[in-house]
């Protein structure tokens, strides 16, 4: 299952801005010397390669690593249901969907280019079609913070590289909310994700979340150094007991 040598897909990059101006800082100071610009310029590339490279290998090979790990470790049974939070062009969703060939997959993305490079409705459906999964996913285009699906109705929700894309604590809070009220009770969710994620997990113990974690990726996951790691934080919804569907509908754990 861990081979990324065998996935068919075509899944860009992510941050696309953020790569090209690293990459940008190493071509264009040895352009301008070669143009007879001054030689000190020189000194910049050696110092943006090293950052360049590692973002590039995070979101081209390290990314899909550190997934195929975490999703093999959830040891599906193969029918369950799953979503996807910007699920974008379907790393993800296209590899969780292999692992769950009597189950569905359901991607929710607004598809914003910024986010990820040719991200759109029909890139993820394409490469649905070249993993050998289309019949099992559904495409959903909608909000995070705002999930147009019901509550307790998916086994497992993942969520890779999105929820730090909304840039207020209130959005990225709802987020996380909503992800934790589409989960059955029983399910798992699992985020990775940079700069907030640990308070991801405050909000999910705060929503009654229980055998939580909060992991580094390592460095597989950096996104230029280790300045900026990848979290991989996980939680599980309760299970239901008889006699948790109490008259106020809270829930017991
Ligand atoms: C860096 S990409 C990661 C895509 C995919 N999860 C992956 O790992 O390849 C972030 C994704 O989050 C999506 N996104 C950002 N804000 C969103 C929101 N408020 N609701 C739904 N999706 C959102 C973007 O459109 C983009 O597809």
């Amino acid at each position: 299952m861990s081979n990324t040598s065998l996935r068919r897909g075509r899944y860009g990059v992510d941050g696309p801005g953020w790569l090209l101006a690293l990459g940008g800082g190493v071509v264009a100071p040895l352009a301008a010397v070669a143009a007879g610009g001054p030689r000190w310029l020189l000194r910049i590339p050696p110092v943006l390669a090293v950052p360049a490279g590692l973002y590039l290998h995070a979101t081209v090979r390290g990314k899909f690593l550190v997934w195929e790990e975490q999703l093999d470790a959830l040891d599906l049974r193969g029918d369950e249901r799953i979503l996807d939070l910007g699920c974008g062009r379907g790393a993800v969703l296209t590899a969780v969907a292999r692992r769950v060939p009597k189950g569905r997959v359901t991607g929710v993305d607004i598809w914003r280019t910024v986010d990820q490079s040719g991200n759109n409705q029909q890139a993820a459906a394409g490469n649905a079609e070249r993993e050998q999964v289309a019949d099992q996913v559904d495409l959903v285009t909608a909000d995070m913070r705002q999930l147009p699906l019901g509550d307790d109705q998916f086994d497992v929700v993942v969520s890779s590289m999105a929820i730090h894309n909304i840039t207020s604590a209130r959005g990225r809070e709802e987020a996380v909310r909503e992800a934790y009220r589409v989960l059955k009770p029983g399910g798992r969710l699992l985020i990775a994700d940079i700069f907030h994620a640990r308070r991801y997990l405050d909000i999910l113990l705060a929503a009654g979340a229980v055998n939580t974690s909060c992991t580094d990726a390592g460095p597989r996951m950096w996104w230029s150094g280790p300045w900026i790691p990848t979290l991989l934080v996980s939680a599980e919804k309760p299970a239901a007991h008889p006699g948790d569907d109490d008259r106020d509908g809270t829930q017991q754990s």
